[in-house]
C-alpha cells in the first residue's frame, strides 16, 4: 500500500491510500475534505491545488510551463511548494507524500 498524507483545509491529518499510476488529484477529489478539480487533470483550472510538504519538494518533477503560470495568478500561490495535484503521477515511490489542501479560491 502506497499512503498520501494530507492535511485537509481545517488543518486535520489524513492517511488514505494512494492511487499509484495516476495523478494524486485522482484520489484527492474522492475525499469529501479533498479537491474539486474541476477540469479533470487538464491544467487549466487550478483548482486542484495543494501545497507539498518542503521534504517532499525535491522528490518531485518540476512544475512544467503551463502549471507554473496557472499557480500564479493565485492569491494562496507559495513559490517553494505550490502544485497541482493533477500534475504529479503517483508511484509507489512517492509513498508516504504529504500534501496539504491550498485553500478554496
Ligand atoms: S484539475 Fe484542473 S488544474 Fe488540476
Amino acid at each position: 500500500m502506497a499512503e498520501l498524507v494530507i492535511v485537509d483545509r481545517d488543518g486535520k491529518e489524513h492517511r488514505v491510500e494512494g492511487r499509484v499510476g495516476v495523478s494524486v488529484m485522482e484520489t484527492l477529489r474522492e475525499l469529501d475534505y479533498g479537491v474539486a478539480a474541476i477540469c479533470g487533470g487538464m491544467c487549466s483550472c487550478a483548482t486542484c491545488h495543494v501545497w507539498v510538504d518542503e521534504a517532499w519538494v525535491a522528490k518531485l518533477p518540476p512544475r512544467q510551463g503551463d502549471e507554473q503560470e496557472l499557480l500564479r495568478e493565485l492569491g494562496s500561490f507559495r513559490p517553494a511548494n505550490s502544485r497541482l495535484s493533477c500534475q504529479i503521477v503517483f508511484s509507489e515511490a512517492l509513498a508516504g507524500l504529504k500534501v496539504a489542501i491550498a485553500p478554496d479560491e
